[in-house]
């Protein structure tokens, strides 16, 4: 039975435009154009948005024996007045790992960094050593659990990474693990990280061939993930190997999203726009030039503000920098065993209460706009709500939008609906 949504709230579609396109600078917090005033409905039928029209005219014309909130026509759903929003898009985690690495916080309020971390045995290769030891059905396991968690803030699309595995065997068991995870709550597109660090045992240059003569080939022989990731930051993989890394994957037809200039400016966004990456994450430090060069290349820069805000860092001025200029840019969780959040309105809290943006712009940048690096992976586009489009949609415990990054540590959504059907 098809199914009416009504008594809505404010709806915010940010379909203005072409949706598989993302949105930049004032058009990210225009609300004439992102957002329908209160009075509106959606029919779905079979998973997707039929119609977006005023209430009267969706029951008139579906459920003409509409009454105290129920018809025998359609199934009914009551939004009770609050704000409705697009399911949410969360474009970069590390969504399967185990172990524990919470002795590291005292570490770095002892003065040490991240790298002296990782230089005494902690960081990734700790969790890389837990990780190996895992069945793929635990894994399985702490993937769905994960999911869930993602689910109950509001995510309906999640981009997933392997890269606790380092060495052929693992990798595959992490991207195995990805693919068994059921998508009854969420799509979830993987990507594959296989050059998140160096293992021990091997020398940086074997484990290099490694990595393109066997790890990527089968990656790509069996479709198991759709874009590469490399660790490019000094003291990890070097421009050189990354660049390496990316052309080789790229013969074999995956396309990549990076991890760049976390900790420093190497130039790690600027080689990203030149390989022509789907996005360039982290992006604190980039400078200015290159990121006028990632949006001219259409590379979508990911900022991750949780990831600083764990590390006890300032979260930069990245993200209005790209704001004031009308470059493209996304937010994401970062989920990884530093900085284990997935919940999307806890991130857009960082950037909404710390560092002044717009809680609309701040939705686009956790839905649209990630999605338009994701949706060429995907059936139909995500992250706005349109005609046509699936029904992946959020209702809030608010008659606000704005309500949407305003309870970080609580989540701020009444109901979710995935491909129309409530989770
Ligand atoms: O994106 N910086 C690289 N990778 C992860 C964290 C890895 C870890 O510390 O386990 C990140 O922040
Ligand atoms: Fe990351």
């Amino acid at each position: 039975m098809d199914l009416l949504l009504y008594n809505a709230g404010e709806i915010a579609t940010l379909s203005h435009g072409e949706v598989s396109k993302p949105l930049s600078g004032i058009e990210m917090a225009d609300r004439e154009k992102l957002v329908l005033d209160s009075g509106n409905a959606i029919l779905i039928s079979k998973g997707i948005i039929q119609k977006i029209s005023s209430q009267e005219e969706l029951i008139q014309e579906f459920a003409p024996d509409f009454s105290d909130g129920k018809s025998n026509l359609v199934d009914i759903i009551d939004a009770h007045g609050n704000a409705i929003i697009p399911g949410l898009v969360d474009c970069h985690t590390h969504l399967l790992w185990t172990g524990d690495r919470s002795n590291e916080m005292n570490m770095r309020q002892n003065g040490l960094s991240y790298q002296e971390i990782s230089k005494r045995g902690g960081g990734i290769s700790r969790t890389v050593e837990a990780t190996r030891s895992a069945t793929k059905k635990h894994l399985v396991n702490l993937g769905k659990y994960r999911i869930s968690q993602a689910s109950m803030n509001g995510t309906t699309t999640l981009e997933a990474k392997s890269g606790y595995g380092l060495s052929v065997e693992s990798e595959i068991k992490l991207l195995e693990a990805s693919s068994e995870i059921p998508q009854d709550k969420c799509n979830l597109l993987p990507t594959w990280l296989g050059a998140h660090d160096f293992p021990k045992g091997k020398s940086k240059d074997e484990y290099i061939e490694e990595l393109i003569s066997e790890q990527l080939p089968l990656v790509a022989e069996n479709k198991l993930a759709n874009w590469v990731d490399v660790f490019c930051e000094p003291g990890w993989y070097d421009l050189e190997q990354t660049e390496l890394i990316v052309k080789a994957s790229k013969e074999l037809g995956l396309k990549s999203r990076l991890h760049v200039d976390e900790f420093v400016d190497s130039n790690g966004l600027a080689l990203a726009a030149e390989l022509g990456s789907s996005s360039a994450d982290h992006v604190g430090f980039s400078n200015t030039e290159s990121r006028a060069k990632a949006h001219e290349s259409n590379t979508m820069q990911v900022f991750l503000p949780g990831t600083p805000y764990v590390l006890g860092k300032n979260l930069g001025d990245g993200i209005n920098e790209c704001i004031e200029n009308n470059w493209n840019f996304s937010l994401a969780t970062d989920f990884n065993p530093n900085c284990q959040t997935l919940s999307l309105p806890f991130v857009a809290s960082l950037a909404t209460h710390r560092l002044g943006v717009d809680p609309l712009a701040a939705l686009v940048a956790c839905t649209r706009n990630p999605a338009s690096t994701l949706n060429s992976e995907l059936k139909l586009n995500v992250g706005s709500i349109y005609e046509g489009g699936p029904a992946d949609i959020n209702i809030l415990k608010s008659e606000y939008l704005d309500y949407w990054c305003q309870t970080p540590g609580l989540s701020p959504i009444e109901k979710t609906l995935f491909s129309g059907v409530p989770v």
